[in-house]
Order: structure tokens, then sequence, then C-alpha cells
């Protein structure tokens, strides 16, 4: 049992222990037993939050507005065009205006250093729902389906494959090392994690970097991919396709893997760029549990850092 979580923002794996990172994930398990169960567990009651967004989204947006209102807690949506955010107003006096009317504040968009600024201001926690350089809470949603599977994390060999620079990348990285998996990135040269993160990695775990994808999904128990464009890089995206077409999902890279191999993708997917239609749908089921336990996981993520 980690120490208390209350009031700590939500902006990277990095900040977080093993045992938080785990703690989180259980939490989650059990909070999905009582959605499931039907058991009302509205611990936040009278408390508010705001879901900033610069990006679009469906599950971010959907799972943190469930979560909210399923802990009893009242939630405004501010979409990317209706904020002052940015345009006539600073992140600054954004993130001292909510925290005064919010108990909690999400915010997806672009730079990391946005997210660290509105934490930085607003006196209550943020929580990031995705910048260019990481995504967490979808990382505990991921944790949650491995865990599901395989009873554990620990151990588990995780294959990441395609652009190894973006904000998946970069999250799966911290937390599968920080979980004690051994972790291995398929991906272009030029498309490599930030020598900082590759250097981390190495030290603190089972960590792996290489162009070859049968190399890296060789014995794996979970294969996971995402876009080959980001959300901001759409001007970048057919030159992207030829770049990244070797760093397919498909029957060769699933036939090298353990049987049993789980495959993930964050969503939204694109069918035959980054995995094929076939595998994909044999694999729904473990992805649409994935996109469910987006709830479960931002649920124990408000719960535990929500001040008490
Ligand atoms: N996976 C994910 O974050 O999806 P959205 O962009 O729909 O929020
Ligand atoms: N890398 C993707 C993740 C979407 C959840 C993006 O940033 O668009």
């Amino acid at each position: 049992m980690p120490r208390s979580l209350s009031g700590r923002h939500f902006l990277k794996l990095l900040d977080f222990t093993t045992d938080e990172i785990r703690y989180l994930v259980d939490l989650s398990k059990e909070l999905k037993k009582l959605k499931m169960a039907g058991v009302p567990h509205r611990w936040l009651e009278g408390k508010n939050i705001v879901l900033l967004f610069e990006k679009t989204s469906t599950r971010t947006r959907c799972s943190f507005e469930v979560a909210g209102m399923d802990l009893g807690m009242g939630v405004t949506y501010l979409d990317p065009g209706s904020s002052q955010m940015g345009k006539k107003e600073s992140i600054e006096d954004t993130a001292r205006v909510l925290g005064r009317m919010y108990d909690g504040i999400e915010y997806r968009g672009f730079a990391q250093s946005i997210c660290e600024e509105l934490a930085a201001n607003a006196g209550v926690p943020v929580w990031n729902g995705l910048t260019d350089d990481y995504h967490p809470t979808q990382i505990l949603a991921d944790f949650l389906t491995m865990k599901e599977q395989f009873g554990y994390l620990k151990g588990l060999n995780f294959v990441y494959l395609g652009d190894g620079r973006n904000n998946m990348a970069n999250s799966l990285i911290v937390g599968g090392i920080k979980t004690g998996m051994k972790v291995a990135i398929a991906c272009p040269k030029d498309y490599q994690p930030d020598a900082e993160i590759m250097k981390w990695a190495s030290e603190n775990g089972d960590f792996l970097c290489t162009d070859n994808i049968l190399e890296a999904a060789a014995g794996s128990d979970v294969l996971y991919t995402d876009v080959w464009a980001s959300m901001g890089q759409e001007g970048e995206a057919e030159e992207r396709k030829k770049i990244f077409k070797d760093y397919q999902i498909n029957d060769s890279v699933v036939a090298v893997s353990n049987e049993g191999v789980m495959v993930l993708h964050c969503l939204p997917a694109h069918r035959e760029e980054e995995i094929t239609a076939k595998v994909f749908e044999e694999h729904a089921n473990e992805i649409f549990d994935e996109a469910e336990n987006r709830l479960h996981a931002q649920k124990a993520v408000l719960v535990k850092c929500m001040v008490d």
C-alpha cells in the first residue's frame, strides 16, 4: 500500500513509484468490480472537476466524465474551441481561475510543459489526459487489461511497434520498466525514443530498441501499437505511412510471439496501417476491454489523487 496520493498531480508515470502504479491498477480492478455489481460508489459527492481539452477525444473525455459522475461529482467539459486559454488568457491565469472553482483539472493538449504549468498554478490536482509527450492514464488501463489476462505484470515480455517517439511509446516504456516488464520497442532508426528515455530504461530494467520487428516480437506476451501519425502530425500522415509500413502488427508478427499473445491498441486504430484488420478483429475483445478499462483506471486516479 503506497503512501497517500491525496493532492498529487498525475502528469507522467516517472513521478510515481512502482508500488503506486501497481496500487492504482489494483484499485481500478476493485472499482471495476463495484461498477459491474451495480454497487454505488459516490465517494466524491459535492466535488467538481473540469476537463480541459485542446485536442479531440472519445475515450479520455468519456471515461473522465463517467468516472466523475459515478463518483458523485459535477463535471464540466471545455472543448478545444471554447476556453480562453492560449487565446485571450495565459495558462497561468487559467489555472488560477479553474483552481478556485474546481477540485481537480484534467488537461489534454500539446506540450507537456502546459500541463506542468497548469499544475504549478492551479492549487488543485491536475491530471494529464494526453500531451505530445505522455499519456499516463491510458497506461493504467493497459496494465489493468494485461493483469486481467495474465494475473501479473512483472516479467511480461512487452513489445511496442511503430512510432517510438510518441506519447504512447514514452509512457509504455516508463510504465513497463517501472512494473518490471521486459520492454522492447521496434521502430525505424529515426523514430527511436529520446536518448534520455532510452538511457533511463536501460539503467532501470530490461530494455531493447531495435529496427528489426521480428527480433523485438519474438517470444512476446503482449504486442502493442498506436497510430503512425499522432494528433498534431496529420500533415505528415502520408509520409509516415511509407516510413512505418514495415512496423505493422500482422500475422507474421503474431506468429513469432508466444501462444496466447495479447494484442493491444490504445485506439483510435487505422486498420491496414499499424495493424491488419484480421489481427485487430481476432483481438477485438482485448482491445475493447482495454478501452472500457479507461473508465475504471480513471476512477482510481480521481479517487486517490483528489484531496481527501
Ligand atoms: N486512447 C485515447 O486516448 O482515446 P481518445 O483520443 O479517444 O481519448
Ligand atoms: N499517439 C496518439 C495517441 C492517441 C490516444 C496521439 O497522440 O494521437
